[in-house]
């Protein structure tokens, strides 16, 4: 799979999911689902985004023991999802587990990447609450390499940290990079932020775009602005 961007779906249901995705007549965006939609809906809303023709993204994060992961990934990989993803820091048999759960019967399976360490968690709770004393920065690509690996497809990160991500597992590593927002829009909740072309020029492989389509007055044209600056 290429560049592209993937329009995360933070909505509460699937009648609020639809109706924002019928303005995108005839275009089949990729999209994030996560776990306010996923856990209101359940693997219904992954069935019907797929008959329609788009590629998922299922944010679920799981952690959990290596046998409970393997058997879970297994479930998710039969709705037939592109990219699913886990925590790192459930160590490499885990992450080993989770790739096994995936392959399908006829030899396929969704990309797997993992999330490092949570842009919520900074240096100070990390060393408060996980007594993890290193440079958050290092935390970062260690865990990035620990998914290397154990056989993942890359990691979901800044596309600040994009350029060590790759120089430190390789170009075909993968980085799935939010925080993405336009030179002109809004910043929300998101402190540091990057523009679709900066993302595209700091080496991002997909960016996850959410609320600067989703909450704009014509999200079809913001689509069509991100697609512009990151992928043509
Ligand atoms: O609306 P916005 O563009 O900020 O949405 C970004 C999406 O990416 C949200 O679904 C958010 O949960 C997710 N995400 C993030 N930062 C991370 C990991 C995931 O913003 N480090």
């Amino acid at each position: 799979m290429g560049k592209d961007v993937i329009i995360a779906c933070d909505f509460k249901n699937a009648a609020d999911t639809l109706a924002f995705l019928d303005s995108f007549s005839g275009k089949k965006p990729f999209l994030k689902i996560g776990m306010e939609l996923f856990y209101a809906e359940g693997p219904a809303i992954v069935r019907t985004l797929k008959e329609r023709g788009h590629k998922i993204f299922l944010d679920l994060k799981l952690h959990d023991i290596p046998n409970t992961v393997k058997k879970a990934m297994a479930s998710l990989s039969a709705l037939d999802v592109d990219l699913v993803n886990l925590h790192a820091s459930g160590t490499i048999p885990m992450m080993k587990a989770a790739l096994e759960g995936l392959l399908r019967p006829d030899g396929s399976r969704p990309l797997l990447i993992a999330v490092t360490q949570l842009t919520s968690t900074d240096q100070d709770t990390m060393e408060r609450d996980l007594l993890i004393e290193k440079p958050i920065d290092e935390v970062v690509l260690h865990y990035a390499e620990n998914a290397k690996q154990a056989g993942l497809d890359g990691v979901v990160c800044s596309p600040l940290e994009s350029g060590k991500v790759h120089a430190r597992c390789g170009k075909a590593f993968l980085t799935v990079t939010p925080g993405i927002r336009f030179s002109d829009g809004e910043r929300g909740d998101q402190k540091r932020v990057t523009t679709p072309e900066d993302a595209k020029k700091l080496g991002s492989d997909y960016i996850v775009v959410g609320r600067p389509i989703t909450a704009a007055q014509d999200p079809v044209a913001a689509y069509e602005r991100c697609l512009a600056e990151f992928v043509d």
